[in-house]
């Protein structure tokens, strides 16, 4: 995969960039990334079925595609690498972003950014869709669409950053984390995933895993990426996904 430069696909409007992904397949060439972009989504898909506001020239909406071996192990780690790139390239940026499990990015408990990823098989491989959606430009009127608290480069910084710099700087992250992660597995980004995270031990919490809501405090993160919390009546219990309340 690292030996082929990252293809482009670039569009002014689109319903969602994942949705095309998954609808264009046959488009996307194997043997390496394909970043599907757009300057306007109409159609922006959040995790859990939720809207994700898209205003055009504004932010980051952005598809990384590839194809995988069937064989490949933990995807659901994927994600979390997404996040972990964005949180490391905003750094560069002077932006301290933190990740809610599993892969919400914030500041200061507000909502900067999400990955969405969706996979499917296609004959012998695995079709990745690692959708990331990233708020630069946003102004306070717009935030104040998002139906909770939400915040941009901009809002966080008081300048605005150049989005295709921005971008061109997540993928070379992304793509070298993800080549990396193939070959090594989520050990040699477990303790950096830990250090972005936005709750610490002993942090009262109310998770969802979307059948039951549970009380309890952060424990950790296992060294696999999973989720584990300390419950109200002493028992501890891991999870590989659901989300914060
Ligand atoms: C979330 O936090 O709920 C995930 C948000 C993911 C949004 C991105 S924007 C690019 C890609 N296309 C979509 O429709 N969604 C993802």
């Amino acid at each position: 995969m690292k030996d082929n430069p990252i293809k482009r696909i670039h569009f002014q409007k689109i319903d969602s960039t994942n949705t095309w992904s998954k609808q264009n397949v046959d488009k996307i060439e194997k043997g390496g990334i394909t970043l599907v972009t757009a300057a306007e989504q109409t159609t922006g898909r959040g995790r859990y079925n939720h809207q994700w506001i898209s205003p055009p020239n504004q932010n980051i909406y952005a598809s990384f595609v590839f194809f995988l071996n069937l064989k490949q192990q933990n995807l659901g780690n994927i994600p979390q690498i997404l996040a972990l790139s964005a949180v490391n390239t905003l750094q560069k940026y002077g932006v301290h972003a933190e990740i809610k499990w599993p892969n919400d990015l914030l500041i200061n408990g507000k909502k900067l950014g999400g990955v969405l990823c969706e996979t499917f098989q296609k004959g012998q491989e695995v079709v990745f869709i690692a959708g990331i959606g990233l708020n630069v430009n946003m102004e306070e009127g717009e935030l104040k669409k998002i139906d909770r608290p939400a915040t941009s480069i901009l809002a966080e910084t008081g300048k605005g950053a150049d989005i295709e710099l921005l971008l061109s700087d997540l993928s070379a992250v992304f793509s070298v984390n993800l080549e990396r992660f193939l070959k090594e597995g989520f050990d040699p980004f477990y303790e950096s995933f830990k250090n972005s995270l936005c709750y610490k031990e002993c942090d009262a919490v109310q998770f969802h895993n979307h059948q039951k809501l549970f009380k309890g405090s952060f424990e950790k993160i296992n060294p696999d990426g999973s989720l584990k919390l300390l419950l109200e009546d002493g028992s501890s219990k891991t999870f590989s996904s659901g989300e914060f309340i």
